[in-house]
């Protein structure tokens, strides 16, 4: 179906009264030319000639109105035509305009039109779609549509409706349609408008805010447990304390007791990360060299480090002018989050690289590489998860890189890993510096471990 109106639809008087009184002039013209003619040159022809003259003026002057007339219909049609396409085609460069989705159809779910936002959206070109029975609608949603049709056509207007449609390949997407009607005219049928909007990114940040809701929740609740276990494991710690110093006579059993005080104290840190994790920091921020707060963090590792007989490398150089507004205590917690997971991931004699560099508009990179197994890709987007944890039970939070991404955002930083191509692990802390050198003299590059 063609939204286009027949060529000489509508009266227009002008264009008759035009034509009649142009073939009338034509006439005259003609015959009062002719009837000159005649009486200057052929007064004297017999009866008989003058007769066919006659007959001849008669034939040559409507072959000329014919031709006149011919002639002035088809241009105006031409006229008409190219100002038809013109505005077919300005109509077509609005509708390609228009953001969401438009689609019309006829009560027969036809499609009359559909916009390159809809070919964009549903994944099917334009010349496919027209003139066919609309392929978008599912089937458990026919019924929808018919009742907005009809409601539409009460002049209703159905707004924002959240619901489904398919694609060209099969697939379905979550749209948020409107619908209205254009009613009828002599020319075409009534049309049904349908605006499609794809609501993917509205339901990932609603399905965001719920997910911040439920964690605010959950810090609340984590907050208040952790408040009330902290002081029964601190006097709980107190007490092994005081049993090793004071052996029981038997001999009593030092080993076990060592377990107990190992497994107290990792409830103990989960505790304390719990808290971390539920509390909003409270920075106190100020002026200070980045490396401190790095190298601050890695010395708290040596001995772990040196458990492993691992190695910790730090080349800090090309920041080591550079200050940022911060918290120390915070960007210490954050950085030995890092360093503490890629010590964890580091096999016997296994490596930590610290290294940094400088990027456009005052930011600093600084890389945390590991040469550990990295994480496997499919659970990459889930490390930052809170409670996510790959490390057996009493072994791992998996608070700690949820609590490092907060304390890197709050100082208006992003903390992004990324599997190296040379294996292992690189967690990339970047961070906005503030203008203007510190001025430094000590060494930021060292090997220990
Ligand atoms: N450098 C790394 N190499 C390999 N996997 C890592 C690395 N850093 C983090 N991960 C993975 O991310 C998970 C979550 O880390 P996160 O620091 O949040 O918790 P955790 O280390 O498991 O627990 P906790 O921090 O309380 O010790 C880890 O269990 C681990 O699977
Ligand atoms: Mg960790």
């Amino acid at each position: 179906m063609s939204l286009k109106a027949p060529i000489f639809a509508g009266r227009r008087p002008w264009f008759f009264v035009t034509l009649t009184l142009s073939c009338f002039t034509i006439l005259a013209v003609t015959f009062s030319l002719w009837e000159l003619v005649e009486h200057h040159y052929f007064r004297d022809l017999n009866y008989l000639t003058l007769h066919y003259m006659y007959i001849t003026r008669g034939v040559t002057s409507s072959i000329l109105v014919g031709i006149w007339a011919t002639w002035f219909v088809l241009r105006e049609r031409r006229r008409r035509e190219e100002q038809l396409e013109e505005s077919c085609a300005h109509y077509r460069t609005i509708l390609d305009h228009v953001p969401e989705a438009v689609v019309l159809c006829d009560a027969g779910f036809r499609v009359a039109e559909w916009n390159e936002a809809a070919e964009r959206l549903y994944g099917v070109p334009r010349q496919q779609m027209v003139g066919q029975v609309l392929t978008t609608v599912p089937l458990e949603r026919w019924s929808e549509l018919e009742e907005a049709a009809a409601r539409a056509a009460e002049d209703q207007r159905i707004l924002d409706k959240e619901t489904e449609r398919r694609t060209g390949d099969g697939g379905r997407i979550p749209v948020a349609v409107s619908y209205s009607s254009i009613p009828p005219s002599d020319s075409r049928p009534r049309l049904l408008v349908e605006l499609a909007q794809d609501i993917r990114p509205r339901l990932r940040d609603r399905e965001r805010l719920l997910e911040v809701e439920k964690l605010a929740l959950m810090g609340q609740i984590a907050a208040g447990t952790a408040h009330h276990l902290n002081t029964p494991l601190t006097a709980v710690l107190l007490q092994v304390e005081l049993l090793r110093q004071q052996p029981a006579p038997d001999g009593g059993n030092m080993t076990e007791l060592a377990a107990i005080e190992q497994r107290v104290r990792f409830c103990q840190a989960f505790v304390q990360n719990l808290l971390r994790f539920a509390r909003r920091p409270q920075m106190r921020r100020k002026p200070l060299a980045l490396c401190d707060a790095i190298e601050a963090a890695a010395t708290l590792f040596r001995p772990s480090l040196a458990l492993k007989m691992a190695s910790l490398h730090i080349d800090l150089h090309e920041i080591l002018p550079c200050r940022i507004l911060g918290d120390p205590n915070y960007l210490e917690v954050a950085f030995s989050v890092l360093i503490s997971n890629a010590v964890d991931a580091i096999p016997r004699e296994g490596r930590v690289y610290i290294h940094c560099s400088l990027k456009a508009d005052h930011q600093a990179e600084v890389y945390v590489d590991d040469s550990g197994p990295g994480i496997a890709n499919e659970l990459l987007p889930r490390v930052f998860e809170p409670f996510f944890t790959t490390k057996p039970a009493g072994q791992g939070t998996g608070l700690g890189l949820s609590i490092a991404r907060n304390l890197v955002q709050e100082h208006g930083g992003v903390l992004q890993l990324q599997n190296r191509e040379r294996g292992g692990l690189r967690a990339i802390v970047s961070l906005p510096l503030l203008e203007g050198p510190a001025a430094r003299e000590s060494r930021r590059e060292e090997v220990f471990g």
